[in-house]
């Protein structure tokens, strides 16, 4: 399973095979900024740091262009790290929507 950092808040989950970042880190009791959560509004794009993403459903050019993935943005709503990776979130800090869950995350 690959394992997710969050460089910008040093948080570090374990996901599951197929689980987008924002599943991710929410089923981990993290939230950040999002919109549609269906690869339309853009909102949720991050940094990819480190590692690799992969898209199980398609992501139209007008959300994200070529040049921001050759530049490592990706969709966290959609984006799907294919070994362990490193994002970093734009201009927001990650919140913890759910301590008991978010211990759990880190203890592990
Ligand atoms: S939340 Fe809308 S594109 Fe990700």
């Amino acid at each position: 399973m690959p394992r997710l950092t969050v460089a910008s808040d040093g948080v570090v989950v374990e996901l599951r095979e197929d689980e987008t970042i924002l599943e991710g880190l929410h089923r981990h009791g993290y939230a950040y900024r999002t919109g549609c959560r269906r690869g339309g509004c853009a909102i949720c794009k991050v940094d990819v740091v480190s590692g690799e993403v992969r898209y199980t459903r398609p992501v139209a050019d007008t959300v994200l262009s070529d040049a921001e993935r050759q530049s490592g943005v990706c969709l966290s709503c959609r984006a799907v790290p294919v070994s362990d990776t490193t994002i970093s979130l734009r201009e927001e800090t990650l919140r913890c929507v759910n301590p008991l869950l978010a211990l759990y995350a880190t203890s592990h």
